[in-house]
């Protein structure tokens, strides 16, 4: 499961569930081995490489809505109306926003390029975004966390595509994730707080600066390489690619990424260390 890459719609998610001390690992809803009690404790709606714009992926975020609303029948089915809707308002739901959008789609997709600019794109992934959360919130939930885009243009993939011979990172990629996550954060925070509920707690949290943060600083944080990634030449593998058939590092912990756009086990820990240090206390 990918912390902040794809949109990734989850009741609680595995780092974050650990660390709270709930469960060790939040299996997908769509595992075919998930026992029934799981659903009780949480389940991810996740999908790889999934995200807001129609374009991006073929299991779209309201696809998930979707799968969202057959769980909450199943949920009543076994413990209730009243319990299923006490497990709702109290679960939290961590939302995964727009980074993909932008690196699969926008910037590679030409169609997207030729129909709106940066500005007037940003904007229809916040539209999206923000209808997302709405019907999340009118289906039950009170906790959620919406999480923006990552400093696509320092993900090792973006720096292979658009950082020239020195891969350096993008700043015009950036630059876009930025827009969006200040359009995003205001849309949100005005959400919530025209809702006048006082069980709302309707967040946009930061990954941008940590995982920023992270790649620059990688040396404080015990990581040695944070420009290339573990996992085949390092040049361009992604998901799929790396497999077991493909020659990974050695060590996989002083690397920040696992492969080009994904960060390693450790990576993720140490950013989810972070957001949950600066954000934590916003839900509760
Ligand atoms: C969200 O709204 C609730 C209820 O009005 C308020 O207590 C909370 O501080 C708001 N949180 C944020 C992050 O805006």
């Amino acid at each position: 499961m990918s912390l902040f890459n794809e949109i990734c719609f989850v009741l609680v998610s595995s780092f974050v569930a650990e660390q709270l001390g709930i469960k060790d690992y939040v299996l997908a809803y769509l595992d075919p081995h998930l026992q029934p009690s799981e659903l009780l404790t949480g389940v991810s709606f996740a999908s790889g490489a999934s995200g807001f714009d129609p374009q991006t992926t073929q299991i779209h975020a309201y696809d998930q809505l979707n799968l969202f609303k057959e769980y909450i029948g199943k949920v009543k089915g076994m413990v209730g109306e009243e319990r299923t809707n006490y497990i709702l308002s109290n679960s939290f739901y961590l939302v995964l926003a727009g980074s993909d959008d932008f690196a699969n789609t926008y910037f590679t997709v030409d169609i997207r390029k030729l129909q709106y600019d940066i500005n007037s794109y940003t904007d229809l992934v916040v539209n999206y975004a923000s209808n997302f959360v709405k019907e999340l919130y009118q289906l039950g939930a009170k906790r959620i966390g919406l999480f923006g885009a990552a400093p696509i243009g320092c993900l090792p993939s973006q720096r292979t595509l658009a950082g020239g011979e020195l891969r350096v990172c993008s700043e015009i990629y950036n630059q876009a994730a930025q827009l969006m996550n200040s359009k995003l954060s205001s849309a949100i925070t005005s959400y919530n707080n025209s809702l006048n509920d006082p069980q709302a707690r309707i967040v946009y949290t930061d990954t941008y600066n940590p995982l920023l943060n992270i790649i620059l600083n990688h040396d404080k944080y015990g990581f040695s390489i944070a420009d290339k990634w573990c996992c085949g030449t390092g040049n361009l593998e992604v998901s799929i690619l790396c497999n077991q058939l493909t020659d990974t590092c050695s060590d996989d912990s002083v690397y920040v990424f696992w492969d080009s756009y994904h960060p390693t086990e450790r990576g993720y820990r140490v950013l989810v260390n972070q957001i949950l240090q600066s954000s934590l206390n916003k839900f509760f």
